[in-house]
């Protein structure tokens, strides 16, 4: 007899578990468990429909999916370039859209100009890295931060930062603007290899029918 397969997803904690669960339920995939108020559990199981899901660090879904301790995932396409896994990428799920950007002063804008040796502070040091060194061509400085990155150019400790921006707002509460876009981003469903041989039929199921549902 064959051992019970689950297909396991690994979720990234907040706004996109919530999102990822919606449209689960828009193709019969629904996990009750998860919807419990307040509770700490980290794993969740459908022994129905044989999935489980499972919520981690944005950074750590990638992790898991790569050495199959998650079949899927569904992560922020930022998440997935700095992080760089072996996965495939396989969705855009058209939800968590916003943008990765350069930032800062206004001033600033003519030290991106003159390809100046500028101090760049950000969460994202590879993508940082990436834009900088590889599409502009210019040499930096880059000092990663793990938030409020909004600071680095108000305390004086960087000239611009790379960071995202959803709305806007944080950057102009802080006298800051978008100075050049390094890419769009959104939320994207990622799949581990060998569980892309070993259940394709289950997976690519799954793929077509969560991409007529994003597409209605
Ligand atoms: C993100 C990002 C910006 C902000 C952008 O931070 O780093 O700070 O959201 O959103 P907005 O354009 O709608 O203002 P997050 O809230 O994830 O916290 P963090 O600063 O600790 O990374």
């Amino acid at each position: 007899m064959d051992e019970k397969r689950y297909l396991t997803f690994a979720l990234a904690k907040g706004r996109l578990a919530q999102k990822t669960l919606s449209l689960l339920e828009t193709v019969g995939i629904t996990c009750e468990e998860m919807k419990e108020k307040g509770s700490r559990k980290l794993i969740f199981v459908n022994e129905e429909l044989g999935v489980r899901f499972f919520l981690s660090k944005g950074p750590d879904v990638p992790t898991y999916v790569e050495y199959g301790a998650a079949d899927i995932g569904v992560v922020g396409k930022d998440t997935l370039l700095e992080e760089g896994r072996r996965v495939y990428e396989v969705l855009d799920l058209g939800f968590g859209k916003c943008r990765m950007c350069v930032c800062g002063p206004a001033q600033a804008k003519e030290l991106l100009k003159h390809h100046e040796m500028i101090r760049v502070a950000s969460k994202y040091p590879k993508i940082a890295k990436d834009y900088f060194y590889n599409k502009k061509h210019q040499t930096v400085d880059i000092i990663k931060l793990n938030g409020s990155v909004e600071l680095g150019p108000i305390v004086g400790l960087a000239d611009v930062i790379v960071d995202i921006v959803e709305t806007g707002g944080t950057l102009k509460e802080n006298g800051l603007e978008v100075l050049e876009e390094v890419c769009p981003l959104s939320a994207r469903m990622i799949v581990n290899q060998v569980s892309m041989q070993m259940q394709p039929e289950r997976i690519k199921k799954l793929i077509g029918a969560l991409r007529e549902s994003v597409n209605i």
